[in-house]
């Protein structure tokens, strides 16, 4: 009997052709938001298999049901939505989608940094607003990003990408902090590995590419703020809960910091009377980090394969608790 997979969102084509073109029964929600955690459920027990996005909460609660499944495979790099120890007691590998979105998503995150360095939503929406009327010698300059330092926060694969972007265009000198030192970047864009009080005190952006765990939420909070530059440009593309936003918005009004570039949130969505989108120096974008064709066509691509290889195999091509395999 053939194997049935449900696929929580409509995503890429390509993920349904690659599993039912390899026997196996795909259903897809075809809802237009997420399905509420009752309702994910339910549908669980139908099924073998698992594709799940980010906006799935696969916590304890869900796990209690649906300790059947024999594989979840996230369309997502970042799997937070996902109590991977409680999958992992159960035997159940969890397979997610690296590499392929890393250039859309460092790509974000350099657009923001230009467009918060010289204010361009904020001018943009004076345009809009019927507030061009003549050239302001001293009104809206920004900031040049020539030979400033990039201070990044979890330099893995996102973020050398961003790295790349950066040292290329603005020949940045790079700095950063890991749980562990990262010698490709050391040797190739020449970065150096600092504590974590000098990368908040010495970078003049400083970009977040790191996970969401409890150690990083609500890490960078008004106190980490406060000892960052007052000419820094903060930048989060990773996940909104690592940053505190109310202590966002407060290191802005109060000029501990210059400006801010958002692609993620928090909460998810934005309201939109959120401060920040008021303000010159900050730039949101709606979380559309991995949103090219090509990053989504990747993911789609790796997800199914993460099924269609376990089954074949025994093998999931990228796990994130691979001992379950062993
Ligand atoms: C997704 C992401 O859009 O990969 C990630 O970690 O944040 C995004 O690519 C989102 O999580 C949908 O699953």
């Amino acid at each position: 009997m053939s194997k049935k997979v449900l696929i929580t969102r409509i995503i890429p084509l390509l993920a349904k052709e690659m599993l039912t073109g390899a026997g196996f029964e795909v259903s897809v929600w075809e809802g237009a938001g997420p399905m509420t955690q009752p309702e994910l459920i339910n549908r669980c027990k139908e099924v073998n298999a698992l594709l799940s996005l980010g906006a799935d909460k696969l916590d304890k609660t869900f796990f209690s049901t649906c300790s059947h499944l024999d594989i979840i495979a996230q369309f997502a790099v970042g799997y937070d939505n996902i109590d991977v120890p409680e999958a992992t007691k159960l035997g159940i590998p969890v397979g997610n989608t690296p590499d392929v979105l890393s250039e859309a998503t460092a790509d974000v995150a350099f657009g923001l940094m230009i467009a918060v360095s010289r204010k361009m939503f904020f001018m943009h929406k004076s345009i809009l607003q019927g507030e061009w009327k003549q050239f302001e010698p001293l009104k809206n300059l920004g900031q040049q990003l020539t030979g400033k330092t990039l201070g990044i926060f979890g330099l893995g694969r996102i973020g050398m990408v961003m790295a790349q972007r950066c040292v290329g265009a603005y020949g940045m000198e790079l700095i950063y902090h890991n749980r562990n030192r990262n010698m490709e970047a050391e040797q190739k864009f020449n970065a150096r590995y600092v504590s974590f009080a000098d990368l908040l005190a010495q970078s003049d952006v400083l970009s977040l590419h790191s996970v969401l765990s409890s150690e990083t939420k609500g890490m960078f909070n008004l106190e980490l703020f406060r000892q960052m530059k007052p000419t820094s440009i903060f930048i989060n593309t990773a996940r909104g809960d690592i940053h505190i936003e109310a202590d966002l918005v407060k290191a802005l009004q109060d000029g501990l910091i210059w400006g801010a570039g958002l692609d993620v949130t928090n909460p998810e969505p934005m309201k939109p009377d959120s401060p920040l989108l008021n303000m010159p120096n900050v730039a949101v974008l709606p979380h559309i980090g991995s949103a090219t064709i090509e990053a989504r066509n990747g993911m789609a691509r790796l997800a199914a394969e993460n099924i269609i290889e376990f089954y074949q195999s025994g093998k999931v091509p990228n796990c994130v608790n691979p001992e379950v395999l062993d």
